[in-house]
């Protein structure tokens, strides 16, 4: 079997057209057809239903397609990685999450350029869950998130833990009370907004984390509202509108309109993960990383060294 055939196929199945397909691959259409036509022989089964328009896949070709799709996806980061070994690239990408550009990250790049004036440095923002595909493409050299993720490619080193503060509208009962616990917090309406694709419930498992961390105390919150970002979260909860938890970071947003009360609970806390690839890393990581453990000795704050 080819990388071509397969690539023609792909190009055809995703785009449901030929006439689109050659224009996604600039090959001809024979030549696309008669690529799918040697794949299909290969494997002794028609993927493509001719008959129907749009085109549609057959059962077989449905599960080829499916089946398939990892090859392709682990081929580009395989091209991507090669490039960027033989032409490592000069300046350093960061991508971040918004919630720790509340915190070091901003230090962090300061005392980086102080140290290493000549390196140039592009921050992204970009979600935890992104973060994985854009060091793979090659699209960011290292990214800060939030949740530990699995990925063959992209190791996630644990810098600290960072604890929550709960969020408040000025005018509620709790917003002068500290060291508030959980089971105190039933009554609202927490606000959420982590990413939606992790707000989806597995069987039995909660994984949004602020509804996680409720669920470890055993603590249904009586009402949720969902929303796209942080900042939209702080926003609610200065219109009255409910409570959230944010990390200690954020306790200067907004401060006119929410107030900010500590947690008892010790492991109430954040994550903080620098992700990176296992095999390619920037010529300025080590350094980079040197760095962010020296902000953390000079801030005090504790943390995990690697
Ligand atoms: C931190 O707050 O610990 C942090 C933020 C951004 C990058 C690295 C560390």
């Amino acid at each position: 079997m080819q990388l071509k055939q397969l690539q023609a196929f792909h190009a055809v199945a995703k785009s449901q057209s030929f006439s689109a397909a050659v224009a996604m691959t600039e090959l001809s259409q024979p030549t696309l057809s008669r690529l799918i036509k040697q794949l299909e022989d290969e494997i002794g089964a028609e993927l493509i239903d001719r008959y129907h328009r749009p085109l549609q896949l057959t059962p077989a070709g449905e599960f080829f397609y499916e089946k398939s799709l990892s090859l392709l996806a682990e081929l580009d980061t395989i091209t991507a990685m090669t490039q960027r070994m033989a032409h490592p690239p000069k300046t350093l990408r960061i991508g971040f999450v918004p919630s720790v550009l509340y915190g070091l990250l901003p230090n962090i790049i300061g005392v980086l350029k102080r140290q290493l004036p000549e390196l140039e440095v592009q921050l992204k923002d970009i979600s935890s869950y992104q973060q994985l595909e854009a060091l793979k493409s090659g699209e960011i050299d290292v990214g800060f998130g939030r949740f530990a993720q699995q990925d063959n490619w992209v190791q996630q080193i644990l810098l600290r833990h960072e604890r929550y503060i709960v969020a408040l509208p000025v005018d509620h009962p709790l917003a002068g009370v500290n060291d508030l616990r959980l089971p105190q917090l039933a009554d609202n309406r927490l606000i959420l907004y982590h990413q939606s694709h992790l707000n989806n419930t597995a069987v039995g498992q909660v994984t949004e984390p602020l509804l996680n961390l409720f669920d470890r105390y055993g603590v249904l919150p009586f009402a949720t509202t969902t929303v796209s970002d942080l900042q939209v979260a702080l926003g609610l909860v200065a219109a009255g509108e409910g409570i959230t938890l944010v990390p200690d970071s954020l306790k200067t947003l907004r401060s006119e309109q929410v107030r900010y009360q500590t947690l008892l609970h010790e492991d109430a806390t954040s994550p903080i993960y620098l992700n990176t690839l296992y095999e390619i890393a920037h010529p300025a990581y080590p350094a980079f990383l040197d760095t962010i453990y020296q902000v953390y000795e000079d801030k005090g704050i504790t943390y995990r060294r690697r």
